[in-house]
């Protein structure tokens, strides 16, 4: 039997409706918020994450699905939204008129990491950026707005890691100075590091490896190579979000895992994933738009990992899923036709109701009505076909009445809160 690929699941229906849940309540956010949904491919041009994300990175060194297609051309499934959405912002001069804009989009990200609990190859993302502006107080917001998800789900137990990366003013003298460092305590790092310090020293700072974190603990800190106008920016960010009430901790080792960074990053970390500890993660992009050959516009986002949401709010709530509002046991060919109709017009109505399309008899319907869960049901078998009328009976409160056929569908309505 033909199973699905390593780090690739299925979401069955159990669980889809819980995602569906977060999905409206995220979308009910970005509405509040003045954001507006943009819709992308799931396919770009290879070059489109490479020169975005960073060709040093892990996502674009070995984790990006990268293919040639029918043509020979390079492309990739996405591994992230944000260089997407720059480049469709950039496409269609969505900065014409008026630069800024609030957009957001929900989708799949695909990323060939080694795949662990929290950690799949196929992903999902909500994610937000804000572009044409350069004020901390949109990266202030951003963080505001993820805590408010979090509250909305009824998730407790996050925090909000802060950190800034600078601007290609500062950051070339902290890099220099990590380099340096991570010369002299060269022999404890891993093999991975010891190749990137030159070129990607940030990358050193959050190696998960014991040895290199260990050797890591007394490197140089962003914060005190920040230049005035990135220092003002950083003073002014944890300003407004201690005066949004935004609990908040600085983490100098927050550099993430993506290239494009500049000034504020932030991350949403729970203690309830265990290693995969980062459910939402973001920051500011004021120089990626221009590097793309696009106009020099600031922009600042974040992204929520669905999947790792997902986990975090089913720790916090069960709710299994509804039975039908009614379910019709019917027997015999002329019961079902009748059974078909109700259904399909109370289902039309908004009401669930579900049958047996079987040849099973009473016992074996009614024992499916109640493993459904169904909150009422409808017995239909000659007899009633006789009598033009039906028995209706809601089971948890073992209560029956006698209904006419013309009035099921009225009377179902009524007693489900839907006349
Ligand atoms: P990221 O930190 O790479 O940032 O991903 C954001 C979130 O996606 C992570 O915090 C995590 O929850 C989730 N995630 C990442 N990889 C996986 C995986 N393999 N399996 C499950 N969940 C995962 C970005 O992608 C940036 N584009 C965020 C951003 C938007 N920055 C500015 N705007």
């Amino acid at each position: 039997m033909i199973q699905s690929i390593r780090g690739f699941r299925d979401i069955l229906p159990g669980e889809s409706r819980l995602w569906h849940g977060i999905e409206e309540t995220a979308r009910a956010l970005f509405a509040d918020f003045g954001f507006q949904e943009i819709r992308l491919p799931i396919l770009e041009k290879t070059a489109l994450f490479a020169r975005s994300i960073g060709e040093t990175t892990d996502i674009v060194e070995k984790e990006m699905y990268t293919f040639a297609d029918r043509k020979g051309d390079l492309v990739t499934l996405r591994p992230e939204a944000t260089a997407s959405v720059v480049r469709a912002y950039m496409q269609h001069k969505l900065y014409a008129g008026d630069p800024f804009r609030k957009l957001f989009t929900i989708g799949p990200m695909f990323r060939r990491e080694r795949p662990q609990k929290g950690r799949y190859r196929q992903f999902y993302q909500i994610n937000a950026e804000v572009f044409g502006a350069d004020s901390p107080l949109i990266d202030a917001q951003l963080v505001f707005m993820l805590t408010t998800l979090f509250s909305r789900l009824g998730v407790s137990n996050t925090s909000a890691h802060i950190n800034s990366l600078g601007c290609p003013v500062c950051r070339p003298a902290f890099k220099a100075a990590l380099t340096a460092y991570a010369g002299d305590v060269e022999a404890c790092l891993c093999a991975d590091c010891r190749r990137r310090k030159a070129e990607n020293p940030l990358r050193l700072l959050d190696c998960k490896v014991p040895s290199c974190r260990k050797a890591m603990e007394k490197a140089p800190d962003m914060v005190t190579y920040l230049c005035p106008d990135c220092r003002a920016h950083f003073q002014r960010f944890t300003a407004a979000l201690t005066a949004l009430g935004v609990p908040h901790v600085r983490d100098p080792r927050l550099v993430r895992g993506l290239d494009y960074y500049t000034r504020s990053t932030f991350e949403i970390q729970t203690r309830a994933l265990g290693a995969q500890n980062a459910v939402a993660g973001g920051g500011r992009y004021d120089g990626l738009m221009k590097a793309l050959g696009g106009p020099d516009i600031p922009a600042t986002g974040f992204a929520v990992g669905f999947d790792r949401l997902v986990e975090v709010v089913k720790k916090d709530m069960k709710t299994p899923d509804p039975g039908p509002e009614v379910f019709i046991a019917a027997l015999g060919r002329e019961s079902q036709d009748k059974a078909l109709e109700w259904i399909c017009r109370m289902n039309e109505m908004g009401i669930s109701a579900e049958m047996d399309f079987g040849h099973r008899g009473l016992k074996a319907q009614m024992k499916r009505a109640d493993r459904l869960k169904a909150r009422y049901t409808i017995i239909l078998g000659d007899a009633e076909l006789a009598s033009e009328k039906v028995v209706l009976r809601d089971m948890a409160a073992a209560e029956q009445e006698t209904v006419p056929f013309s009035m099921v569908i009225q009377t179902v309505a009524e007693r489900v809160g839907r006349p």
